[in-house]
């Protein structure tokens, strides 16, 4: 037997379906959300994502700016961009795609950004949000972590999570928001003695450590819910999770593979979060 796939891809086009419907509502009252991106430079990576967003922008009805600076922009041309964006009552949403180059500072352009315009929950005022359990902008892909969790039918109350990797963008929000749905959280990373001993009692796994096929069956308990945040390139050119997903399917209860598990929910999040922002500022 194996496992049950969590498919990201048609949770995120069912969440899409949802918000297309209400941003159309919400254009006819008269408030159509609006969403930033701002990237710098040509990182080719980056480029794609924000592509993505753009078109996520343009299917689902938002309004959307990208703004393109050169890489050889000052970090006080970004930060005046960001403040007139923080000014724009059209623009509900800020993105301010990372990486940055090395001559500017990530922290301070991000602690630039409006607090209610932080769609990717990376300020430090909705990080603190998050730990003391305050309303805030969650960060996009730990809130499709959850997402997905809960579409599998687990009740997440009780229930022991083990999260591998404590990175401030996946370990940490994650293992808060499993804390908040009231799971046991256990935290295992590259210093973690005996992980296996960890892992193997984890009803919800979540990995994102960054190194491909890194869980294999021997880490899982059988019927364990696996989360694989992890999006490495392999030398052949394909895409791999943290998670061996041929391995680990025979023992696990349902898995998200890579590509089309987490990824596809990251933007769509997104979408929720300048969703929600919109509704906040205007109400
Ligand atoms: N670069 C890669 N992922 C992300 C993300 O989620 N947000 C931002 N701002 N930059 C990124």
């Amino acid at each position: 037997m194996t496992a049950p796939i969590i498919s990201g891809k048609q949770v995120a086009e069912d969440i899409r379906k949802d918000l297309r419907l209400e941003v159309e509502q919400l254009s006819k009252a008269g408030l159509t959300p609006g969403l930033a991106v701002v990237i710098v430079g040509e990182d080719p990576a980056s480029q794609v994502y924000v592509k993505h967003k753009e078109k996520a922008c343009h299917e689902l009805g938002y309004y959307s700016e990208v703004h393109r600076l050169s890489g050889s922009s000052t970090q006080e041309e970004l930060l005046s961009l960001v403040d007139k964006l923080n000014h724009q009552n059209n623009i509900h949403g800020i993105l301010v795609q990372l990486p940055l180059p090395k001559h500017m500072d990530e922290k301070k352009v991000i602690n630039a950004i409006e607090v209610s315009k932080d769609v990717d929950g990376f300020h430090p005022v909705n990080v603190g949000n998050l730990v003391i359990g305050d309303d805030s902008l969650l960060p996009c892909t730990p809130a499709g972590v959850i997402e997905l969790i809960k579409r599998t039918g687990l009740e997440i109350s009780g229930k022991h999570a083990v999260v591998i990797g404590r990175s401030n963008i996946v370990g940490k929000p994650v293992s808060l928001l499993l804390q908040r749905e009231n799971a046991t959280v256990t935290m295992c990373h590259s210093r973690t003695q005996n992980m296996k001993e960890l892992t193997q009692l984890a009803d919800i796994l979540v990995v994102g450590i960054g190194k491909a096929n890194f869980v294999d069956a021997s880490f899982v308990k059988p019927g364990a819910v696996v989360i694989d945040v992890g999006v490495n390139r392999l030398d052949n050119g394909k895409l791999a999770g943290d998670v061996d997903f041929e391995s680990v399917k025979q023992v696990s209860g349902p898995i998200t593979p890579v590509p089309g598990g987490v990824g596809p929910m990251t933007i769509t999040m997104l979408m929720q979060n300048t969703l929600l922002a919109a509704k906040r500022l205007t109400g």
